[in-house]
């Protein structure tokens, strides 16, 4: 179980020292899913850049900055935050169907590796910038690979018909005019067919469709130097940390000895299971034939739940108090679709014991909001047996309100 990176007896200093709702992170867990990228791939040699949106703490990104890891970054904001935390401007990507001139401009003058474009019209504004700053941009196309990925709806991102990227055809007409631009050098390729993705198949079939087109695209005289096969590989929540071989084969197995250097974009596989939501119990009640906990951490701290129906698991900080019940575990939000938990199995806690949240390393925090007015959750990094950090203070009343004017 994950929570041997999570010892109760620091868990409970940490909510006394922090206060609850906090997130919890494990630098020894993370660390370890870092390195384990790199063990799996170490033949193919390819370029790991990590997705900021799963959790863009500045600690965690020193850490994967550190470790030699580039970034995948989808906004001005995010790009801002991985040049702090010390990512080279030569490993970071920038991906996502809007970017604005701002964000482009930002991005070339920060020298990045490339910029993942999404259309046309965002090729012919990314042009316009690479002109008015007179320096060339480097491109890469974000191609529909038209692969199920076999996830939740709302995160499958590489069917024709979603929003995400170009067709072949396009990406094809979109290169040969790059490749006339003074201002624009086609570089790469690059899909992503969602997240939480369970199985190594869809990437295979997704890698073997950009191969087969890199090498249409040299027949026509553009020469790309970098494959990139985006994000996606999938957790089991609460499990241990996910296998990484079969992904690393389905990749390797099309990309080796092609002289193209490959890209990688993970973000939840590396940051979800050295992470956890640790909340209070407020209060028990009962409603119906259900039995709630009522916690102190609620949809505004994680939305996991409410939007995906994703199941968390929770568990108990110190051991097993009252008999084994099923619990929903809800937060002090104003909606039923407030709740981190429904129908779990718990020895039933008291009124101020902890529990753990799992595998919410990977957008837990990140899309945390001030909803019901309620600050934003303490952040805190596990760097030893009994060492810790706070690497984010919990908000304060006067946050809610520091960006309104009168
Ligand atoms: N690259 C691109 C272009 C992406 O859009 C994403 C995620 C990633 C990489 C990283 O994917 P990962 O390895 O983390 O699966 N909020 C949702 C997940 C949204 C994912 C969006 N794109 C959730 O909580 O399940």
């Amino acid at each position: 179980m994950l929570s041997k990176y999570f010892p109760p007896a620091l868990l409970k200093t940490i909510a006394a020292r922090a206060g609850t709702p906090a997130y919890v992170y494990s630098q020894a867990a993370f660390l370890k899913q870092l390195r384990a990228y790199k063990k799996a791939f170490r033949a193919l040699d390819p370029l790991f850049c990590y997705a900021l949106k799963a959790n863009s703490n500045g600690a965690l990104c020193a850490l994967a900055a550190r470790e030699g890891f580039g970034a995948d970054v989808v906004s001005g904001g995010e790009l801002y935050r991985a040049l702090r935390a010390g990512f080279k401007p030569g490993k970071i990507i920038f991906s996502g169907v809007g970017k604005t001139a701002e964000e482009l401009e930002y991005a070339l003058k920060a020298g990045i590796l490339f910029i993942n474009a999404e259309s046309f019209e965002e090729v012919l504004a990314l042009e316009k910038a690479a002109a008015r700053l007179k320096k060339p941009a480097p491109v890469s196309l974000r191609i529909n690979p038209d692969v199920d990925p076999h996830t939740h709806r709302y995160i499958t991102t590489g069917k024709l018909g979603s929003k995400f990227g170009v067709s072949f055809d396009e990406a094809l007409k979109i290169y040969m005019y790059a490749a006339e631009s003074k201002w624009l050098r086609p570089v790469g390729a690059q899909f992503h067919i969602g997240s939480q993705v369970q199985s190594a198949a869809p990437y295979a079939l997704a890698a073997g469709r950009l191969a087969a087109f890199i090498v249409k695209l040299a027949s026509r005289g553009v020469t790309l130097k970098y494959a990139d096969v985006g994000g996606g590989w999938g957790v089991k929540e609460g499990a241990e940390m996910p296998g990484l071989s079969a992904l690393a084969r389905a990749v390797g197995g099309v990309f080796s000895g092609t002289g193209l250097k490959v890209i990688l974009e993970p973000g939840r596989s590396i940051a979800a299971p050295c992470g956890a939501l640790l909340t209070r119990v407020i209060y028990r009640k009962r409603g119906g034939d259900k039995n709630f906990i009522v916690v102190d951490g609620a949809m505004n701290d994680l939305v996991r739940p409410a939007i995906y129906g994703a199941k968390h698991p929770v568990v108990p900080v110190a051991g097993p108090r009252g008999p084994v019940k099923k619990f929903d575990v809800v937060g002090p939000v104003c909606e039923s679709g407030d709740f981190l938990a429904k129908g779990v199995r718990l020895p039933e806690p008291a009124a101020g014991d902890l529990l753990l949240v799992l595998s919410a390393g990977a957008y837990g925090f990140s899309m945390s909001s001030q909803y019901n007015s309620r600050p934003r959750a303490a952040e805190a990094l596990i760097t030893g047996a009994a060492s810790w950090r706070l690497v984010r203070r919990r908000e304060t009343l006067r946050d809610l309100v520091a960006a309104e004017l009168p």
